[in-house]
């Protein structure tokens, strides 16, 4: 019985030392207070798919029954005949959720473009994981996708190729651009945490119809074109796309697109800009973008203006670029146009609580992939 009670007594001194150092050191937003502060996260991975606001919703469809615990082992990579330990074996020759991990610390170094599967979760917790090559990561028609944790960069581009797909089918792709992460006509997607920079053309691409798609934690730096929410302005479906970017930070050294929007909506809420050269927040065809509490500094010298519009024709264009409660340093300004408040109607699932403004630069400290040692804390 005294044994007992000294195991419980270690037990609870242990948690609340854990606890302590998991999260005194700085505030933590809406989706980090949601597993950053439980010092068992390792050992409860998939409570992270609860932690989603915005408009990717809970990634309730990534966890429980049923899902494949599935740990990559091997950094190598085939793309036509993927290798079981490796990523692209996990994320394409597995039915149903899969939760993927890795063992130790790994640069992957793709042969050719990643395609991501449907029901899949990429958590790259714990260990560093630095993905670069040709590609990089595609979801092509896939719903239900998670990536956590990942450092991508320097994606090369490449050419027209067949790399295995959803199922275990090989999948003609065509050319891709060298994209950290690009999405084609996808939906239900969460990026979280992760760290992406110097690519050949962008960081993130949302493309061809996708649409619940939150952006959020990640550290976007060094790259003329960052993130571009509708691929071209022909391509009307985008229309119904809805984005949430949320707690990013961007730059140093990132030119333009923080995003660039078409056609569809952006909810873009509590991201630290650190400067650009052309824009930070832009679009054209019509786009509506609700600016709500992001931190912006401007450049030094050059633009100071955040926004940008191509072909607006200011009489006839229905545009919204909304500005609320955004904090504007070193002289950034916003041009706001359009009538009405742009409001993302979020479901009860969705919502969550923007925070002041003056908060932003601390409650993005700990974009990107975190370092989180071997150590519970993270
Ligand atoms: C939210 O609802 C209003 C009013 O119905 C509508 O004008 C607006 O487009 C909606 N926003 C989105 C993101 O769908």
């Amino acid at each position: 019985m005294a044994l007992l009670w000294q195991f419980v007594l270690v037990l609870s001194i242990s948690t609340l030392y854990f606890s302590q150092n998991a999260c005194t050191a700085h505030a933590l937003n809406a989706i980090d207070k949601c597993w950053r502060k439980n010092p068992n996260w390792r050992k409860m991975r998939m409570q992270l798919g609860t932690c989603a606001v915005g408009f990717a919703g809970k990634m309730t469809n990534n966890i429980g029954k049923g899902a494949t615990f599935y740990k990559v082992i091997d950094p190598s990579d085939n793309p036509s005949d993927p290798k079981p330990g490796t990523l692209r074996y996990g994320a394409t020759m597995i039915t149903g959720k899969v939760w993927i991990t890795f063992k130790r610390d790994m640069t992957i170094k793709l042969q050719k473009p990643l395609l991501v599967s449907s029901f899949t979760a990429i958590d790259g917790r714990g260990v560093d994981v630095d993905i670069t090559g040709s590609g990089c990561l595609v979801l092509y028609k896939a719903t239900d996708v998670i990536i956590h944790g990942l450092r991508i960069h320097h994606c090369k581009s490449h050419g027209p190729s067949s790399v295995m797909g959803q199922h275990g089918k090989l999948m003609p792709l065509g050319q891709m651009d060298g994209d950290a992460i690009r999405l084609v006509t996808a939906s239900k997607i969460w990026i979280d945490h992760n760290t992406l920079y110097s690519c050949q053309d962008g960081l993130l691409d949302v493309t061809r119809g996708s649409t619940g798609v939150t952006i959020s934690n990640n550290w976007f730096r060094d790259q003329d074109k960052v993130m571009l929410l509708g691929h071209d302005d022909g391509y009307v479906r985008d229309k119904n796309m809805k984005v949430t970017v949320l707690f990013n930070h961007f730059g140093p050294n990132c030119n333009q697109r923080m995003p660039r929007v078409r056609h569809g909506y952006a909810h873009v809420a509590n991201n630290f800009y650190r400067g650009w050269e052309q824009y930070a927040i832009g679009g054209s065809m019509n786009p509506s973008i609700k600016s709500e509490a992001n931190y912006f500094v401007a450049p030094t010298s050059g633009n100071k203006e955040v926004t940008w519009r191509n072909g607006i024709d200011k009489n006839n264009q229905p545009w919204k670029f909304y500005s609320k409660g955004d904090f504007f340093k070193n002289g950034a300004s916003f041009e706001q146009t359009g009538s009405g408040l742009a409001k993302p109607n979020y479901t009860k699932e969705q919502m969550f609580k923007v925070a002041d403004a003056k908060s932003v630069k601390s409650l993005t400290s700990t974009s990107g992939a975190l370092k989180c040692s071997r150590t519970l804390r993270c």
